[in-house]
């Protein structure tokens, strides 16, 4: 089989938006509890984590830039930094309800996905251990960790008020990679059979030689995508385009992104000519989403 008959490719199919994506405005869990189930074959998902982030308390002092998990990082260079939630501040009940939301939506999610879905979940390496934990406990299968190789703003400090005293130390590593959980709801006898009846379980390989690779260097999204989209978490699409088509082994199936914010994950999956449904509960990030889904999926990445 040659390469090109692989698959969809990562450049954007123009004129396929209309009819390949869905994105809809609801809450992700009683949009899950009411789902069809084997419906869907695939989920490539950005959560938000520990629900701190997104509430609108939060929301509220991000903008006014005082307090909560939301922190402007130190500007090195002269230039002004967007905030970025700061996991660090999180208690213990928080990480319980962390434990909480991810075993929640690990239960609804399972029964609406095909057997050998796979299942792949953004998360940082304070909190993937907490994801892993709650996937595996509602019956999914841990598949490893893809690693995004990605420069982030977060960690290499000195210690506070202590810089001149201790000059060589770092209170924690400078975070250099995002983790990704890999799950997967376990296939229907084996992967062979798995396949054929519901055209998932494995992952599409980069080509006829190369198989998918759990390591993916990608810088975060370029201007053009963030003014397309200007949500605080937006993942690029040089990241999101080779993720979205692996999930799918055959290139046949349903993407799903319960927690699409501006809609990158559903852009990506247009991209590449791929079925996606989206689900975003807050109004502002599902208009931004509208908005730039056609804009993201024609970019050139
Ligand atoms: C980390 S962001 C995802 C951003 C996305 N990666 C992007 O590129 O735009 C998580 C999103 O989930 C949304 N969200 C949080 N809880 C939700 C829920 N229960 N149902 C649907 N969306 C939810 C938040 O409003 C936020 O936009």
């Amino acid at each position: 089989m040659s390469d090109a008959a692989l698959g969809p490719a990562l450049e954007p199919k123009l004129g396929l938006e209309a009819t390949l994506h869905e994105f809809l405005h609801k809450d992700a869990f009683s949009w899950l509890s009411a789902a069809e189930e084997r419906s869907i074959h695939a989920v490539v998902t950005d959560p938000p984590y520990g629900l701190v982030e997104y509430t609108p308390d939060q929301l509220e002092k991000r903008k006014s830039g005082r307090g909560g998990v939301w922190r402007i990082p130190p500007s090195f260079d002269g230039r002004q930094r967007q905030p970025v939630p700061r996991f660090t501040v999180l208690k213990d009940d928080e990480k319980d309800e962390i434990r909480t939301f991810f075993a929640r939506f690990a239960k609804l999610l399972y029964p609406v996905l095909v057997p050998g879905a796979h299942v792949f979940v953004a998360s940082n390496p304070l909190l993937s251990h907490l994801v892993s934990d709650s996937f595996a406990a509602m019956g999914f299968e841990i598949r490893g960790t893809l690693v995004r190789v990605v420069h982030t703003l977060r960690g290499g400090d000195r210690p506070k008020n202590a810089h001149d005293e201790f000059p060589n130390v770092t209170v924690m590593p400078k975070s250099c990679f995002e983790p990704w959980g890999i799950f997967r709801r376990p296939c229907e006898g084996t992967v062979r059979e798995n396949l054929r009846e519901w055209a998932t379980g494995g992952l599409r390989r980069l080509s006829e030689r190369e198989p998918f690779k759990d390591l993916i260097e990608a810088s975060p999204a370029r201007k053009r995508e963030r003014e397309a989209a200007p949500h605080p978490s937006l993942k690029p699409q040089a990241f999101l385009r080779p993720l979205v088509r692996s999930s799918l082994p055959l290139g046949k199936g349903v993407v799903l992104d319960p927690f699409a914010g501006s809609g990158s994950t559903l852009a990506a999956a247009t991209a590449c000519g791929i079925r996606s449904i989206g689900l975003e509960h807050n109004a502002e990030y599902y208009e931004m989403g509208r908005a730039a889904i056609p804009v993201l999926a024609k970019l050139a990445v």
